[in-house]
């Protein structure tokens, strides 16, 4: 017996019907925002992930070697092809450039409750427009996307960091340049591992530098305890030579915290420069959107990447964007009883008499269909009874019965499957009464 390889999971029709019901609510308010769909593809050139994405998500690819003897990776996220696709086009292209995509994702990760090692992710990105505009379309995107299952403030929040913030902390700590980006991926493990694991993982980082993990490190741990941006303003208070530009920030700050409370959305967010967030590419605002309920897991992260495009050898463009993942969404979903269903039920079932009457019943059926209606039949002859009970199995909302009599009539039988309502139809108006 073959089984799904660990990660991987299959979807049978009830799975699909529920998996469709979330990526059609996602689709909807991405379009409500004015997003175009997207799609990259799934297998890209090895180089486009490790160069770009950080130690971490290198070291989940799914790579191998193709039959051309090219390096490729199954990709592990869309962002790096997103920044690709719009690069190229960049001169044509109408800025600013929202656009959405739905897709599975691949990841080699250590198998864990809401982490799989293939997921549908959903990201929302805005490129070509650096202002902090873009910052709270994209915010406000991600909370209308939870908030279109009925989750509310009392399921989920966002909590805002910042990457700015935090270069300017490091290098009031004297850490520069190169030295930046290793730091912060170890820093994006502040909350998860003791304050000594940390202090490691930052020495590390920090090789060579002249810097102090010793000193950095209970200093980190004090600016991620602000949740408001008076306190976030005071944690960085002994960073005179910083001073105006960390105003300046803040200056920022508050123009997207109004723009949040303009769009309806302010509720949801919380300044919290606990947020780091783990990929390379990041330069300004992060976020990640958690549930407050059940395991507390992340549903969404995101944040500012202005270098991205750049890196990938086009000209410079700003972008802000988020994933969001299907496995935790769903999770949460079931957790709270919001989940639903999209399943394409048949509208009717046409029942057939008997086998002298199958030809003008498939006739009818192939008229409903191109009608536009969803409709079944028995595959072979078998008594009306048991045509009935796989109408009901189906879920189909009538049935019809095209015997002898209603074809010599010309009128077919239509029986409402819900409320068991019966009555007769012309078979030219039957699309109609159907549809109504
Ligand atoms: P990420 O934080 O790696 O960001 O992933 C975003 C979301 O995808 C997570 O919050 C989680 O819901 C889901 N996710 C990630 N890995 C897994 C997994 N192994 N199993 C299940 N769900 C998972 C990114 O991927 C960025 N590219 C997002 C982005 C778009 N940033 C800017 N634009």
């Amino acid at each position: 017996m073959f089984k799904t390889l660990p990660g991987f999971r299959e979807f049978y029709p009830e799975e699909c019907a529920r998996r469709n019901f979330v990526f059609s609510k996602w689709r909807a308010a991405a379009e409500s925002f004015g997003f175009r769909e997207f799609d990259p593809p799934v297998l890209e050139s090895l180089e486009l992930f490790t160069e770009k994405s950080g130690e971490e998500i290198k070291s989940q690819l799914f790579e191998f070697t193709d039959k051309g003897g090219r390096g490729v990776s199954l990709r592990p996220e869309m962002t790096p092809s997103l920044a690709r696709m719009v690069g190229a086009k960049a001169a044509g292209i109408r800025r600013p450039v929202k656009w959405f995509a739905i897709g599975e994702n691949y990841r080699y990760e250590r198998q864990q409750k809401g982490r799989l090692r293939a997921f549908y992710q959903y990201n929302a990105d805005i490129l070509g427009d650096g202002s902090a505009g873009a910052d709270a379309e994209v915010i406000a995107l991600l909370i209308e996307s939870l908030r279109a299952f009925g989750l509310t403030e009392r399921e989920f929040k966002l909590r805002l960091g910042d990457r700015t913030l935090w270069a300017l902390f490091l290098q009031s700590m004297g850490v520069e340049g190169e030295f930046m980006i290793p730091v912060l991926s170890a820093m994006d493990k502040i909350e998860k591992v003791s304050p000594e694991a940390l202090e490691e993982m930052v020495a590390n980082a920090l090789k060579g530098s002249g810097a102090e993990a010793a000193r950095i490190v209970p200093a980190a741990r004090e600016i991620i305890k602000a949740r408001s941006l008076e306190e976030i303003r005071a944690s960085f208070a002994d960073a005179p030579e910083l001073a105006e530009k960390i105003d300046s920030r803040m200056g920022e700050w508050r123009r997207l915290l109004d723009l949040l409370s303009a769009l309806g959305v302010r509720e949801y967010v919380s300044p919290d420069l606990g947020i780091v967030r783990g990929l390379a590419y990041y330069t300004g605002f992060v976020f990640e959107a958690f549930q407050t309920v059940g395991t507390g897991r992340a549903l969404a992260g995101g944040g500012r990447y202005d270098n991205l495009v750049g890196k990938l050898g086009y000209q410079d463009m700003p972008a802000v964007g988020f994933g969001m993942g299907d496995v935790t969404v769903s999770d949460l979903l079931e957790l709270v009883g919001k989940g639903g269903s999209l399943d394409a039920r048949p509208d009717a079932y046409v029942a057939i008499g008997s086998p002298e009457c199958r030809a003008k019943a498939l006739e009818t059926v192939a008229s409903l269909r191109r009608a536009g209606l969803r409709v079944d039949y028995p595959l072979r002859d078998m008594p009306f009874g048991k045509q009935f009970k796989q109408a009901d199995s189906t879920g189909a909302r009538f049935a019809v019965a095209i015997g002898p009599d209603e074809i010599s009539k010309n009128r077919a039988k239509v029986k409402n499957l819900s409320t068991g309502a019966e009555s007769e139809a012309d078979f030219a108006a039957l699309a109609d009464i159907l549809r109504a």
